[in-house]
């Protein structure tokens, strides 16, 4: 039996070991729909679909729009079908719709849950009720405990370099300290945007690399045409690890933080408490005026449809193993 058989069967049989990472204001049903097509875990967070008022709410609308049109491309294409695609709920008290949110997604069985900024039972609680798989988000392994105590199934390990809220430490040192205990399903982030990165995740224990920032730079992605080209320019010099604009600390692009006027190599640090996801503040914008971004974006280079960036990861992630192969045979 391999460690693949050993995984929950809704993390099984993807085309690459590969999860597509929800993305603030990003992802929506258009890109998830594409990722999922494209053989990779596609997700978005239940925030995204931001008109809570409407009858029935935008997420219950997604929900049914992406698992109509998976179907219909699994039935138009038996031998290739979809994977399935994840929702992400962020577990933090200023979330103000995670109730409603999580009976949402309980009745449209959503098969994946990403869970972030809090781990609490009642939500993997929801999430086992429908049969769903929950895939908590961690940044340390004392956070990692506390997730798998509380009824996760599942890590994502945001290391060092990871788009958006990221943790500081090395995926070697994470990695390590998580298998020591665990051997549940593992995503590893930080900065994975080839296929050899993704290879590299593999060989360190985990079942799979957690990509974000490469898509934001797709036809697909719900993002301004300076936002995507700023991606495509920027290289890992160019990212800013910032606690001031959400109150966590986290990534973002060196370019939109300079465009606000502020110094990236100057910037205040701030306090937990000012981290809100239900209303803005005053300070300037975070994801839709100051931009995340991990510091992978080096291997992005140039705009195109989410599948492009799943087949090039697919075709390097061969090579890199065929050539370590090389590398190794006879040598071992
Ligand atoms: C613009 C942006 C928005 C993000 N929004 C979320 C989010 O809403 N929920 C979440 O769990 N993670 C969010 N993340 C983190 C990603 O899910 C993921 O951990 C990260 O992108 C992985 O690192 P990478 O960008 O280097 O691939 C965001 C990241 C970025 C870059």
């Amino acid at each position: 039996m391999t460690r693949q058989d050993k995984l929950p069967a809704a993390l099984q049989g993807l085309r690459i070991p590969m999860i597509a990472a929800p993305l603030f204001i990003i992802s929506v049903p258009e890109l998830v729909v594409a990722q999922c097509k494209a053989g990779i875990v596609g997700s978005f967070p239940a925030l995204n679909a931001r008109e809570d008022e409407g009858d029935p709410p935008l997420l219950d609308a997604w929900l049914t729009q992406i698992s109509e049109e998976l179907d219909r491309h699994n039935q138009a294409n038996p031998d290739r079908p979809a994977a399935p695609f994840a929702v992400n709920q962020i577990v933090h008290r200023s979330n103000g719709r995670l109730e409603r949110d999580l009976e949402i997604c309980v009745r449209h069985k959503v098969p994946i849950w990403i869970t972030s900024l809090g781990a609490r039972v009642e939500v993997n609680e929801a999430a086992h009720s429908c049969g769903g798989v929950v895939l908590h988000d961690i940044i340390n392994n004392t956070f990692a405990r506390k997730a798998i105590d509380k009824g996760a199934d599942g890590l994502v390990a945001v290391a060092a370099g990871a788009g958006g809220h990221a943790g500081q430490q090395s995926p070697f040192a994470l990695i390590r300290e998580i298998r020591e205990w665990f051997d549940g399903p593992v995503a590893l982030s930080g900065a994975i945007a080839t296929g050899e990165a993704l290879l590299a995740a593999r060989a360190l224990g985990a079942d799979f690399g957690y990509v974000g920032s490469p898509f934001i730079a797709t036809d697909e992605a719900n993002a301004v045409q300076g936002y995507k080209d700023m991606i495509v320019d920027s290289g890992a010099e160019d990212i800013v690890y910032s606690s001031l604009f959400t109150g966590v600390w986290g990534n973002y692009l060196r370019g939109s933080v300079e465009a606000v006027g502020m110094d990236p190599d100057n910037l205040p640090t701030a306090d937990a408490a000012s981290m809100n996801f239900s209303s803005g503040s005053s300070k300037p914008k975070a994801w839709k005026t100051i931009w995340g971004s991990g510091q992978g974006v080096g291997a992005v280079t140039s705009i195109g449809p989410a599948a492009a960036i799943v087949d090039r990861i697919a075709r390097e992630y061969a090579e890199a193993g065929a050539r370590l192969v090389g590398d190794f045979s006879g040598k071992l």
